[in-house]
Parts: structure tokens; sequence; C-alpha cells
């Protein structure tokens, strides 16, 4: 099957989440699995991409926008990256949605318009790529959300050409692309579609809504955050759409990349380890302390969190809780970077218990990865998590997770005093302060007895968090959306 995968970030080029992960991740698995894969993503200022590099081809200009080109390149996964090169929308300081002071780019409307455009362009006869047209376009969160919307355009002006079935992916739904009217206008959305069974929100215009009225198949990143944001509770005024099209919306768990993310041969780990001999899990604890400034103990409980700063992830709850986890003789480090008020608290933390707590902030991916290794229990009390990678990582790496009871952590975390076959973490009764000194205090009882913390990790270390399963998952889903259009008969696909 010809598959166009159009995302905003792809590791290790340029991540800010994991959306970032799990781009790079998903369509190497289906390339692995005899698929035709090709990554969509925008040239950034400063990228590094090395692989087989093709003969760069123009897109012909629309309106008044910017020229712009392709840049295929076939990288070791076996997907071919087609880089958009627009300099003047994508060559420039600070990441993909924000500027260097961590505003967003004025420009977002166009920059992302066009990066939808293009994946649309590559779904019809139109495709700029010579010979190629995709069967489906996979949408990934608000930055593509057009694709879908230019493709159904595109069929009504000319309903006998094929086009590529499209697919949304919602990774965070509090995202939602929202923009004055006007620019409807200038990202080529026709008035037919600017009300409300379009993309109109409140007034505005959504991105995110464009994908989730004209995808043929709307996807998020578990099955019980597709739940989830069916509520009014969770459905941050999507709720509606969302129930209308409850049909065509899938719970599909992320997977990890178990060759990035194996404690036995992470080559950014110092030292590695097995689930049958954890020495070298020991060796990480002691040079994260070292790192991070702490005294090197090797009987403290080490807690970790590694995450954006937002109050998505309850970093607050962590602050609110600390009395009580410095109280138990634990220690604490934080990596991230994100709201100025929750870095300066952490600083703060940090400055008044230089013994139990050490933050970086920053993005770090190889200290990022010490910290899975070296942490004993890794804390995401989030308030909603569409899926979590983290919680993932930890499993794998021998951490124990202590999570909220909220989306993708229920889905890919078990209980260990719920559940003591199978146990793999501790998950919160309820998301708040006093939730997350309950889950710690179990978790202190656990930690107090060493054969039931090895087992506890042994049971996350056991479990599989490969993409197979999910990828096929995924694919059954392009499979219909491709059949609806057209683009591709049943019989034919691989
Ligand atoms: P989200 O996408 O909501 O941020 P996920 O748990 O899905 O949450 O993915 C977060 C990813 O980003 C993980 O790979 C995590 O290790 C990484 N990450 C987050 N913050 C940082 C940071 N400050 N430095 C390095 N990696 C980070
Ligand atoms: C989002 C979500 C996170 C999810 C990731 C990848 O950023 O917040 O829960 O794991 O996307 O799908």
């Amino acid at each position: 099957m010809k598959i166009l995968f159009a995302t905003p970030e792809c590791a290790p080029y340029v991540k800010t989440g994991g959306l970032g992960d799990v781009s790079a991740a998903l369509p190497a698995k289906l390339a692995a699995l005899g698929h035709d894969v090709r990554v969509l993503l925008p040239a950034y200022q400063g990228m590094q991409v090395s692989g087989e590099v093709g003969q760069s081809i123009d897109i012909l200009p629309y309106a008044q926008w910017p020229a712009a080109e392709l840049l295929p390149v076939k990288v070791e996964s076996g997907v071919t990256l087609l880089l958009l090169a627009c300099p003047a929308l994508y060559q420039r300081p600070g990441g993909p949605y924000v500027d260097a002071h961590g505003r967003d780019h004025p420009d977002n409307a166009l920059r992302f318009g066009m990066l939808s455009r293009v994946a649309a362009l590559l779904g019809t006869v139109h495709s700029p790529v010579p010979g190629w047209t995709a069967d489906v376009v996979h949408a990934n969160d608000w930055p593509c959300g057009l694709a879908p919307l230019y493709l159904a355009q595109t069929r009504i002006l000319a309903p006998h050409q094929r086009t590529a079935g499209s697919v949304v992916t919602i990774h965070n739904l509090a995202f939602q692309g929202v923009f004055p009217m006007d620019c409807a206008e200038q990202v080529g959305v026709s008035s037919l579609f600017r009300g409300v069974e379009g993309v109109e929100f409140w007034g505005q215009m959504s991105m995110l809504k464009a994908g989730l009225q004209f995808a043929q198949a709307i996807t998020t990143v578990s099955p019980t955050y597709a739940r989830e944001i069916q509520t009014l509770e969770h459905g941050v005024g999507f709720d509606g759409i969302l129930r209308a099209r409850a049909s065509r919306l899938h719970g599909i768990l992320n997977g990890i990349d178990t060759q990035l993310w194996s404690p036995a041969t992470d080559p950014l780990l110092p030292y590695h380890f097995r689930a049958a001999n954890l020495r070298g899990k020991a060796s990480c604890k002691a040079a994260l302390q070292g790192r991070m400034g702490l005294p090197g103990d090797r009987d403290a409980l080490l807690l970790a969190m590694v995450s954006r700063l937002t109050p998505q992830k309850g970093v607050d709850l962590v602050l609110s809780a600390l009395p009580r986890i410095l109280a138990s003789g634990a220690q604490l480090v934080v990596l991230g970077n994100g709201e100025p008020w929750l870095q300066d608290a952490l600083t703060e933390a940090a400055r008044s218990h230089p013994k139990q707590v050490a933050v970086k902030l920053g993005f770090d991916e190889g200290l990022a990865h010490l910290i899975e290794a070296g942490a004993d229990a890794f804390l995401m009390p989030s308030r909603f998590e569409p899926c979590g990678l983290n919680q993932m990582y930890s499993q794998a790496y021998g951490t124990v997770p202590l999570v909220a009871p909220v989306g993708g952590l229920l889905d890919s975390v078990t209980d260990a005093d719920a559940d003591p076959a199978q146990g793999t973490g501790f998950i919160m009764r309820a998301c708040d302060a006093a939730g997350l000194e309950e889950a710690f205090a179990r978790l202190l009882q656990a930690w107090a007895k060493p054969a039931r913390w090895r087992r506890i990790q042994a049971q996350g270390m056991a479990r599989d968090f490969g993409w197979e399963a999910s990828a096929l998952q995924y694919l059954e889903v392009y499979r219909r959306a491709a059949l609806e259009t057209g683009a591709a008969s049943g019989t034919s696909l691989p």
C-alpha cells in the first residue's frame, strides 16, 4: 500500500514530544511490513538528515503562497522522507510551532496550511512525485488537519478523479489549531466549508476540526482516550463531533521503538542490563545521581519525571505532594521544559532541598534515556494523557511507573496491588495530590520489600510494547479509508 504519513515532527530530526517518536517508529514498522511509506515533514532550520538523497521536486505555486520544493531522502529505516523545503515559512530560529521566545509563529496558519496542502496533493492525480500517488494520506494532529478537507474539496471539483483516502490522528485534543476565520481565505478553504459543518469553531477556524469532519477515519492513540474524548469532561469542545463520528473513531495504542529503547543495547546508556541481571541498572543509577549532583545513595528511592512542564502533566501535583515525598527520604530528578511558573517552582524546590531534588531545565535526549535507566520509579500524574510513552519506556527499563488513572496510562500499566500476578506499576485512584500521595504510599510499601519490587520490575520488563500489533490496526483503517474513496481496490492491496 502507498502511504503518505504527514507530520510536523519526526525524531531524531525534530522532536518536541511523543509525536516525534511515533512519526519515526510507526512509518518504519509499516515499511518493514512491506508497504511503501513516505513521511512528509517541513525542512526546518538546522535539521540534519542523512540518507540517499533524490532529485528535488518543485511544487507548483498556489495563490500567493511562497515557492516550495520537496527533497526526497531515503533513510535507514526504509522510509522515504519528503522534506518540504520552503525557506520563507520554515527556515527560522525556534521550534516547529514557536519562535525562540516561545511565542507561536505568527504565520502558523500558512505554514501548516502549506504542509497540509502538499500532503493532500500527494494523494491526487496531481501528485508532484513522478509516478507516485498515495492510496492513503495519514494526517497527524492539527498541523496536518486541513489535508482531509483539501482532498474533500478535490473530490467535489473533480468527482471522477482518483483521490487518496484520509485518516487523521489525534495525538492531543487540547491542541486544536484555532485561527481567525480570515485565515480560511488565505489557506484556500472553500466558502462551502467555513460553516459549523466545516471548520467553524466558536466563530474561528480550527484546523483540527477540518480533519475530524472530512477524514474517512479518525484515530487516537489509546482505546481509553478514544472513549474519554467523547465526553464533555475530556472532549475540549469536540465531544459532540466525536460522538457523531464515533463509528469512524478508533483508539490504537502507541508502541515504542524497541531498538532505540532497549536497556540491553541503548547506545545512549553508559551501562546495559536485562531483567535477569540488573547490575547495569544500579550503575546507571549511580551515574544519574552523579550527573544530577545528588548524593550517591544506593538505597534511596530515586523518583523521576521527564516531561513537558504543563498542567496536563500534573507537575504541580508532584509539587503539592513534595513534602510527603521528601519525608520518605526519596530523591527526585526532573528533566523538562515548559511553563515558566512550573520551571520556577521546580528550581526553587531543588534549591531548598539540594540533597533530595535535582532539576534540569531544557530538552536533552541523552539524559532522558539515562533517567529512564537509572531511576527506580517514574511519576506521571497526568490530568489527561492521550497515550504517553514514558510509562512504556519506564517498564522496559525496569523503572516502576506511578500513573494517573487516565487515557493510555490505564491501557499500558497494570496496578501491582490490584493484580499482583501481572502488576507493573501503581495507578492513582484520583487525579489530585491526595491520589498521588495514596499511590506513593503503596509504592513505598512495595519498595520496602525487595523481592516484591523485583517482581514488579520483571513483569514490566517482560511486556511487549512493540509496534507490530498497532501497525496492523492502522493498516486495516488505511485499507478501509482507501476503499471508500476508490483510491485502491481491496484485493490489489498487499
Ligand atoms: P507528550 O507527547 O505529551 O509530551 P509522551 O509521553 O507521549 O508525552 O512523549 C514525550 C516524549 O518526549 C518522550 O520521548 C520523552 O522522553 C520526551 N521528552 C519530554 N520532555 C523531554 C525533555 N525535556 N528532554 C528530553 N526528552 C523529553
Ligand atoms: C501527545 C500526547 C501523548 C502521546 C503523544 C504521541 O503529545 O500528549 O500522550 O503519547 O502525543 O501520540
